[in-house]
């Protein structure tokens, strides 16, 4: 009888429990989803996943390293590389997210062996204000304006001027490197190519692989060469500034960055030698490997795919025709490119000079139901969403002729996005599409030797991609 009296007592007792536990349980499942980090592996203790990727990306085919992650984990998911966990983005949305939010939730990251190299008043780490402000300076010396009135000349002359010079067997990436460095060095400083801009980029192929290096001279005789070179670099840089100092004070006037930036001392900022050294390093750094290895691998797809050759050499002998003896290109020309628009953006998405961009969260952000822990950093992969199935039919494929239809923008950022997007990317299309001109004009190639793409330290040919040209009025 007690029994059966107590028997809703208990049950009430039971569910009410339950009921409580259950709701406890989902607050704390909630909460911890909250605050739950992308999923991944972080592999062995300090090493992480480093090897893994590197060998993956020192092969022509580096995909599989994301691709077996994105399917066991998603789109955003956690490793660990280069010493530090990162949480890694392969996913377009999240990447134009964490891009424009520079500033506010996340901030650049670069590595200390880059940071080191390009000075502390390099653009690359500028922050707040003074980003935006200098970052702005850099774009309005690469706008259509100036391109059209000024840089198209220039660079049309200098592409014109290196290949002069080519004959027989030639390595086209170191090519693309003198074309590439004499360009910046001209756009920047005025100066002509001479026996000075040719020692100086010398030593700037030094510094530039002292990036991926571990940043101790010690321990990396490669990081060690680098720093010296970098002093003679700095040094070379000081002397040039120092003497259109002078001459500017004497009322010599120049139409190029450097006079920009001593034209911005008349506003609320005044710089040292120091920082207008620093920035000149960074603006060479920036434009020279980018652009000249986006020239060498566009030759190198063309060659492998002739129909795509076949159908750029004749826009450009159009052109051609219609200049009759008139040798430079001018604006409309470049204007009238639109197939080698479509090879130059198939490059870009193709090749990804830059694969990826560093940024580190400034507090805890949440995307998609993860929260990226404040202070983690983030490696947001342009080349994951180019090379995505998803976002690119037959994405591992040249096919110049898919920009002929419409395509989602979103998933097409070569230049990166937000406040720190490529303030060069109209002047590296230019320069592009001038020299590809140039060259199919002059120009018939075959490949000296058997050459392959790989993608670590950076984007580049094996061999540097070795070809034997021959002039064109020569085969006919
Ligand atoms: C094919 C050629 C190029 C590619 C693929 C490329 C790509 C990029 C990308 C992805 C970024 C964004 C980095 C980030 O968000 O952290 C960037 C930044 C930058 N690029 Fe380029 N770039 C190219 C050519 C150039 C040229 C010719 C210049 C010379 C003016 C240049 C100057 C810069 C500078 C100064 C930055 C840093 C901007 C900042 O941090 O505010 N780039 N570039």
């Amino acid at each position: 009888m007690i029994t059966m009296e107590l028997f809703p007592l208990s049950l009430l007792l039971t569910l009410s429990l339950s009921t409580i536990i259950f709701l406890l349980f989902r607050t704390t499942a909630a909460a911890r989803r909250k605050l739950r980090s992308p999923p991944g592996s972080t592999g062995l203790p300090l090493i992480g996943e480093t090897f893994q990727l590197i060998s993956a990306y020192k092969t022509e085919n580096p995909e599989p390293f994301i691709d077996a992650r994105v399917a066991k984990y998603g789109t955003v998911f956690t490793t660990h590389v280069f010493g530090e966990r990162t949480v890694f983005s392969a996913d377009a949305e999240t990447n134009r997210f964490i891009l424009q939010n520079e500033g506010r939730l996340f901030e650049s990251s670069y590595p200390g062996s880059i940071a080191n190299l390009v000075g502390k008043h390099s653009l690359l780490l500028m922050r707040g204000s003074l980003h935006r402000r200098m970052h702005s300076l850099t774009m309005s010396f690469a706008n259509f304006t100036i391109i059209k009135d000024h840089l198209l000349l220039d660079i049309d002359r200098l592409v014109r001027l290196n290949l002069d010079s080519w004959t027989g067997r030639i390595l086209l990436m170191e090519e693309a490197k003198k074309i590439t460095f004499e360009l910046t060095l001209k756009q920047l400083l005025s100066i002509d190519p001479c026996e000075w801009t040719e020692n100086l980029r010398k030593e700037y192929m030094l510094v530039i692989e002292g990036f991926f290096c571990i940043p101790l001279p010690f321990f990396s005789p490669t990081y060690r060469r680098a720093i010296q070179a970098r002093k003679r670099v700095t040094e070379a840089l000081h002397l040039v500034v120092r003497e259109r100092r002078e001459k500017r004070e004497r009322g010599v006037k120049r139409n190029d960055m450097l006079a920009a930036l001593f034209d911005s001392d008349c506003d609320d900022v005044t710089f040292c030698d120091d920082e207008i050294v620093d920035f000149l390093v960074s603006l060479l750094v920036a434009g020279y490997d980018t652009t000249s290895t986006t020239m060498t691998l566009a030759v190198k797809f063309l060659t492998d795919t002739p129909s795509a050759l076949a159908q750029l050499t004749e826009e450009h002998e159009e052109i051609r025709a219609r200049k009759g003896t008139s040798v430079a290109l001018e604006w409309d020309d470049y204007k009238s490119m639109p197939f080698t628009q479509c090879v130059v953006n198939e490059t870009l998405r193709l090749s990804n000079i830059i694969s990826g961009v560093f940024r580190r969260a400034m507090t805890d952000v949440k995307i998609k139901d993860y929260t990226i822990p404040e202070g983690s950093k983030v490696f947001a992969s342009l080349r994951a969403v180019h090379l995505g199935q998803d976002s690119f039919q037959d994405a591992r494929v040249f096919d110049p002729w898919r920009w002929q239809k419409t395509l989602d923008p979103a998933n097409f950022m070569p230049f990166g996005g937000g406040p720190r997007r490529c303030p060069g990317h109209e002047l590296a299309r230019v320069a592009l599409s001038v020299f590809l001109h140039h060259l199919i004009t002059r120009f018939c190639w075959k490949p000296a030797e058997e050459d392959k793409l790989v993608f670590f330290p950076t984007t580049r040919t094996q061999k540097r991609y070795p070809i034997i040209v021959q002039h064109r009025n020569v085969v006919e």
